[in-house]
């Protein structure tokens, strides 16, 4: 993605996320489905990781706790989110933060044993250029790990689509796997990670009907998509 409207368009909105205090709330929501993809990722002490679209980069910094020898980077579109991460993150030349764009990622070819996602790729507008930049920065053996809620086959997140003000790519499973495997991951899987936390009594926001449907879409669980590079 050029500097252009869409990419303008994000940065507006995802900066106005970042001011209304919504990135530190992401984290709390995220924070179980993150959690049971770190144990699947079994991190190597040394490995070097990108997060594409890392928000106020929480998940940087917990990243980071896994690969003491090795490197984290975050890169999101919204220049107040990266702001807000670096102000977050202890000094620590191991950890860094850029502005940029999942169509147009900020990084050589190559450069990372990992690249992760987490509730960012639906609102790529080329999710196959994004991913062939993905596939682009991994190192020959590296992997992706893309986790979304918003799928289709999730009939319970349908309705998220007349909240967005930005355009959000709805997509069976099957056709995120296929947009990786036409770039040339190998070994793509797909499957639910549940999110295992108390659902409250209460339903609060405009996400969700009510309680039971918040229950219904946590039993579907987000999806989360895996591929290697050869
Ligand atoms: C729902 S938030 C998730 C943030 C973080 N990953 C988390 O779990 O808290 C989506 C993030 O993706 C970023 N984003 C959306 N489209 C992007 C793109 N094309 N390139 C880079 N970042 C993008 C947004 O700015 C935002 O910070």
């Amino acid at each position: 993605m050029q500097d252009n409207a869409s990419e303008l368009e994000l940065r507006k909105e995802f900066n106005r996320w970042a001011e209304d205090g919504r990135a530190e709330e992401m984290e709390s929501h995220h924070f179980p489905i993150t959690h049971s993809m770190l144990e699947l990722m079994q991190l190597r002490p040394d490995e070097r990781v990108l997060d594409v679209g890392c928000g106020n980069g929480w998940f940087c910094r917990q990243i980071a706790t896994f690969v003491p020898d090795g490197l984290v980077m975050g890169v999101d579109v919204s220049d107040e989110m990266v702001r807000r991460a670096e102000h977050a993150t202890a000094a620590n030349p191991r950890v860094n933060f850029s502005t940029g764009t999942a169509e147009k990622l900020p990084a050589p070819d190559g450069a990372f044993t990992r690249v992760v996602s987490v509730e960012s790729a639906y609102y790529w507008s080329d999710p196959a250029r994004g991913l062939r930049e993905t596939f682009r920065v991994l190192a020959p053996g590296g992997s992706a790990w893309v986790l979304i809620n918003y799928y289709r086959d999730n009939p319970h997140c349908h309705q998220w689509g007349t909240h967005y003000t930005i355009p959000a790519q709805l997509l069976w499973a099957k056709e995120w796997a296929e947009h990786f495997l036409r770039v040339g991951f190998v070994e793509v899987t797909h499957r639910r990670i549940l999110d295992r936390s108390p659902t409250p009594d209460v339903n609060s926001g405009r996400w969700f009907r009510d309680v039971e449907q918040l229950r219904l879409f946590k039993a579907e669980g987000a999806l989360l998509i895996t591929g290697i590079k050869p």
